[in-house]
């Protein structure tokens, strides 16, 4: 979603600020904006479009030290050049970056700025302009900027330049992410790490509410009433090379890749010295305190808990119920006695999820999140934190993070399992080590799985996953892969739900990609395929090895029964790669998609 970078120092700031916005392209946007200040004053250019058109018209000639950043996704007002970022007061003194939403902006319009004409649709020219207001009837900038921080109401990351205070940016937050970033005779602004780790790897977390005077050499953090709050820094554990593409075509395929890897790493950062899987005591005592665990996600997050509810159920028998957090934020269900609420989020910055978690917060439940972002919003505010080890997932459509999900998810199990004296009936790090193997495997098939994508999926325009059990959730998640990246229309479905209404859609050659993984549903799920086969469909049956029949399209290597989402998912992330490349469509940069939601 949004992005903001910042930089103040000795170096001309252009092309750190438009890499700092490059480095941030993977988030999604739709328009993009730099304003770099001068003894001649703020230049701004923007310009809907990628950072490539912005660059186009980025003067050259314009030298400053000092200036700010921004990716734009839409929320008020349409994607356009005018809507983009930075937006200027109507004296040009003040520009602004935003990333959040304000709630309460067309209130504020006609309380304080009915006389002001506005040049955009967006929620963040109301807050320049309020800022510009409350200096003209007197306060100094910092005294507006407060003043007007306390009457929004809403997500907030701001980076301000003020043309009469030349060598400061002014900077605040409220439940969107935003780290100020140290350097030697300098100091940046970025909303993720990431962005700026082209300049420092040191970085200092901001807290809701807070603002930040940054300066070329220092930085001061207040709190809304103005007093300063000390804060150390942190160093930023990412390899820029992680978040290079290296010879890889696209993230995406590179990200698929480093999916047998990032199992290792999982084993390696969950085993003790003894060589036996473990977690944070007091992570355990919470699942074995709670009477159901509630999974709370969205997307492919959502998709993970789905088997991770099977993991948790089947090995340490503890109930689970799994909710779309955007939807349990107002439909909460009867909650049992003693919950324990579990996060699960790539980024750690989804506001639906965050929602949730204030709210159960203040009811006084316990809360763990499973996130691959190390002080992610998310893991700051929950009572534990289970990293994935995953390393920065760059491509919108996630891949490596979802099995990751899997793997802690079983890891999880296991562990809670054995501390209730309950034999889990295999030895997870064996068989998470065959996972690992057999994914290198399917990696090594992409041959294959092209040609598959091909026969399948190249002039189609709706395709259906079909499953039974834990296929079923697979099928979810192969089809949000291949709708969100290739534009086909997909859904996946229980095999046998199929039939009661869907099955009418079936025609000719309608693609149905059916999951046959699981021994005591594979007769079932291949009756399905034949019921759709009846009416046209061109089925492609995906088996496991020991299952597999002459008809099936391909076979996945043999793992335990639990654990085939971790490999089952790859041929059908293997085939929405390769369906998007085959449309020519943007695969790591899917049209409307951001890869880190934080608007709800
Ligand atoms: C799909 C995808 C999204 C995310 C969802 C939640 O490939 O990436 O569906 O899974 O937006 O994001 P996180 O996991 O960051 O909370």
């Amino acid at each position: 979603m949004c992005g903001i970078v910042g930089y103040i120092g000795v170096n001309d700031t252009k092309e750190i600020l438009l890499k700092g916005l490059e480095k941030l392209e993977y988030r999604g946007y739709d328009s993009a904006g730099i304003a770099v200040m001068n003894a001649n004053g703020v230049h701004v250019f923007k310009e809907k479009g990628r950072i490539a058109d912005l660059r186009e018209i980025v003067a050259l000639d314009v030298m400053a030290n000092i200036g700010i950043g921004h990716t734009r996704w839409a929320t008020h007002g349409v994607p356009s050049r005018t809507n983009s970022h930075p937006h200027q007061s109507s004296s040009k003194r003040f520009t602004l970056v935003h990333n959040g939403v304000i709630e309460n902006y067309d209130l504020l319009k006609r309380e304080y700025l009915a006389d002001v004409t506005f040049v955009s649709e967006t929620d963040t020219e109301v807050i320049v302009q309020m800022i510009e207001k409350f200096v003209y009837e007197g306060l100094d900038v910092l005294e507006a900027f407060r003043k007007t921080l306390t009457l929004l109401h809403g997500s907030y990351a701001l980076a301000l330049l003020d043309e009469q205070n030349s060598d400061t940016i002014f900077v605040a937050k409220n439940k969107s992410p935003l780290l100020v970033g140290l350097g030697s005779d300098f100091n940046v602004v970025a909303s993720d790490a990431m962005a700026m780790l082209q300049v420092t790897n040191e970085y200092v977390e901001l807290m809701d509410k807070e603002i930040v005077i940054v300066k070329k050499n220092e930085i001061t953090i207040q709190n809304l009433d103005g007093e300063t709050v000390t804060r150390t820094s942190y160093i930023a554990e990412l390899d820029a090379s992680d978040i290079e593409k290296g010879t890889y075509p696209h993230y995406m395929l590179k990200e698929i890749d480093e999916q047998p890897a990032v199992m290792r790493k999982i084993i390696q950062a969950y085993q003790n010295e003894q060589g036996e899987l473990t977690i944070a005591p007091e992570i355990i005592t919470a699942m074995n305190n709670a009477d159901r665990v509630y999974i709370i996600a969205a997307g492919t997050s959502y998709h993970a808990g789905l088997v991770g509810k099977q993991f948790i159920e089947k090995m340490a028998k503890i109930p689970v119920e799994v909710h779309i957090s955007s939807e349990f934020g107002y439909n909460m269900p009867l909650l049992s006695e003693k919950p324990l609420f579990v996060f699960i989020s790539q980024s750690g910055e989804t506001a639906d999820s965050r929602a949730v978690l204030v709210n159960i917060k203040e009811m006084g439940y316990q809360s763990l999140t499973i996130t691959n972002v190390p002080g992610s919003t998310l893991s700051r505010e929950a009572d534990h934190t289970l990293l994935l080890h995953a390393g920065p997932e760059i491509a919108v459509a996630s891949t490596k993070a979802y099995t990751a999900q899997l793997a802690v998810l079983a890891i999880l199990a296991d562990v809670t399992a054995k501390s209730r004296n309950l034999d889990p009936g295999f030895d997870l790090i064996h068989e998470l080590g065959l996972v690992s193997n057999a994914i290198e495997v399917l990696c090594d098939s992409k041959e294959l799985i092209e040609h598959i994508s091909r026969e399948f999926l190249a002039v189609t325009r709706n395709a259906f996953f079909i499953g039974r059990g834990i296929d079923y959730y697979v099928g979810l998640e192969g089809a949000l892969k291949l709708k969100e990246i290739s534009y086909i229309q997909a859904e996946g479905f229980a095999g046998g739900e199929l039939k009661h209404g869907t099955i009418a859609l079936i025609e000719d050659g309608t693609p149905v990609i059916a999951l046959a993984t699981q021994e005591s549903v594979n007769l079932s799920i291949r009756g399905n395929v034949k019921e759709v086969v009846a009416r046209g469909a061109n089925p492609c049956i995906i088996s496991m090895k020991g299952l597999n029949m002459d008809e099936d399209s391909f076979v996945i290597p043999e793992v335990h029964e639990l654990l085939t989402p971790l490999i089952s998912v790859i041929p059908l992330q293997l085939i929405a790669y390769y369906a998007a490349l085959h449309r020519d469509c943007d695969v790591d940069k899917p049209r409307n998609l951001a890869k880190s939601v934080t608007v709800e």
